[in-house]
């Protein structure tokens, strides 16, 4: 048995919720390794609808144990009412959620400033998802974070808090804010930790000791808003390629066999950044409507445009995909002629993804294939020989352009809606 990565191909958003939801029936132990609460990754199943922030979606396998590994930061506040709708919807989380005493806890300075920055940007702003994400990994990083691990001892968490404080509000008053009060946010978020303590263990072991098992790591958001190989400026905190599953879960390279693209049958973005195959006409309107593409965390309106091949291309390379899942589909069934962007072009010249800044990638011109549409409904269909023969066309063109086999498409939010090819 082996570990498998399951990765988001694009800005996130590709359905990846629904797919985990899908495999984790087939998996031992699902573990988000990065991000926080700028997830949201919906699921649709017999418990009901949730937007899963925090918890692994695969939680939903009653058999299965859940990990939030030490590359995720966390809102102690979101992931408490996690775990009460969980409780609600019935679904079982004691003795199998495990969250690791290494995970940074994202302080409400952290959100306060990650506002701040974003006025202050104006025009250039990130557009990111307000949840401190930004900051929370920049303390991370510069050694100035507050883990779980030290809420264990109050002295500790008292005294680190007090440091923080010392530094974050001189940086809150310089920029027009209300400097925040120690004892207020120290007995707010001592009482949230309280609730959460049980499930908080070193999770090396629920992970390393079995190896033996099928193990599924939950990627959060999408290749392009990696930080390092994403369209920087905008981009997330995180390190979301393959890659990173090993430092941020604790689990050896060379235990991850499968790795799963996840992705769009079309493209969507949230927030700021280039968008190469952004479409402002109605056919735009109609991937927003017929997808219902407003964002799972913040309620956004997605950007949305044709399938990009050469990002999924880079993507499949990066992450080293050994198959791909293609999400949404139906959304497509009533165009007439549905393009495919095989690449770009800057100046004339042919340019790849990876040659490229994000000043440059805004300037690109895609260059499409039209395919012809299928205009008959998919929805829901679980058989690839009942898909109509454009549909097949299209996946087929996916494929070749991407060099990837096609393993699942999905034809609908729910978990049943899905197509296994073998
Ligand atoms: P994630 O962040 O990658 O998990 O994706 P989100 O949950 O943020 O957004 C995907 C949206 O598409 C959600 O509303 C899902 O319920 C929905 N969805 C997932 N797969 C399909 C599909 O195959 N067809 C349709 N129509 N909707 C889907
Ligand atoms: P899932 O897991 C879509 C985007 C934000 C913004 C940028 C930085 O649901 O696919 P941040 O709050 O992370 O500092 O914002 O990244 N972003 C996402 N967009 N889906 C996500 O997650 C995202 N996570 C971050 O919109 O552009
Ligand atoms: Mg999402």
């Amino acid at each position: 048995m082996a570990a498998t990565v399951l990765i988001g191909s694009q800005w996130g958003d590709e359905g990846k919720g629904k797919i985990i939801d899908y495999l984790s029936e087939k998996s031992d132990i699902i573990v988000r390794f990065h991000g926080g609460n700028n997830a949201g990754h919906t699921v649709i199943n017999s418990f009901g609808k949730f937007p899963m922030h925090l918890i692994p979606s695969g939680i939903f396998n009653k058999k299965a144990k859940a990990v939030i590994a030490n590359g995720t930061i966390i809102d102690l506040e979101v992931l408490k009412n996690e775990i009460d709708l969980l409780r609600k919807a019935k679904v079982s989380i004691d003795g199998r959620l495990f969250i690791s005493p290494r995970c940074h806890v994202i302080m409400p300075y952290h959100k306060l400033l990650d506002r701040l920055y974003e006025e202050a940007k104006g025009k250039n702003k990130t557009g990111t998802t307000g949840r401190g994400i930004g900051p929370t990994y920049a303390d991370k990083v510069s050694y100035n974070g507050i883990r779980l691990a030290d809420f264990f001892d109050k002295k500790v968490f008292s005294q680190k808090l007090e440091t923080q404080l010392m530094v974050k509000n001189k940086v809150l008053k310089a920029l027009g804010e209300k400097p925040l009060n120690k004892k207020d946010v120290e007995e707010e978020y001592y009482k949230l930790f309280r609730k959460i303590k049980p499930f908080i263990k070193e999770v090396f072991p629920v992970v390393f000791n079995n190896l033996n098992k099928k193990i599924l790591l939950e990627g959060a958001h999408g290749v392009f808003l990696d930080n390092d190989w994403g369209t920087y400026p905008f981009v997330t905190a995180s390190t979301v390629l393959s890659g990173g599953a090993t430092a941020g879960a604790g689990i050896p390279p060379q235990k991850i066999e499968h790795v799963i693209g996840v992705v769009k049958a079309y493209t969507t973005r949230v927030g700021s950044g280039p968008f190469p195959t952004e479409l402002f006409d109605k056919n735009g309107e109609t991937l927003t409507s017929e997808g219902n593409e407003y964002g799972t965390t913040t309620g956004r309106k997605r950007r949305c445009g044709w399938f990009d091949a050469e990002l999924i291309r880079f993507a499949a390379k990066i992450n080293g995909y050994t198959e791909i899942a293609i999400t949404k589909l139906d959304v497509l069934d009533n165009f007439s002629e549905i393009k495919v962007c095989k690449g770009y072009s800057l100046k004339g010249k042919k340019v790849n993804y990876e040659d490229l800044v994000a000043e440059q990638l805004s300037k690109v011109k895609p260059v499409y294939k039209t395919l012809k549409g299928w205009k008959s409904s998919t929805k829901g269909i679980t058989k690839y020989k009942d898909l109509p023969e454009n549909a097949k066309k299209y996946l087929r063109e996916i494929e070749k352009e991407v060099g990837v086999k096609i393993s699942l498409v999905s034809t609908g939010a729910d978990r049943k809606q899905i197509i296994e090819i073998v």
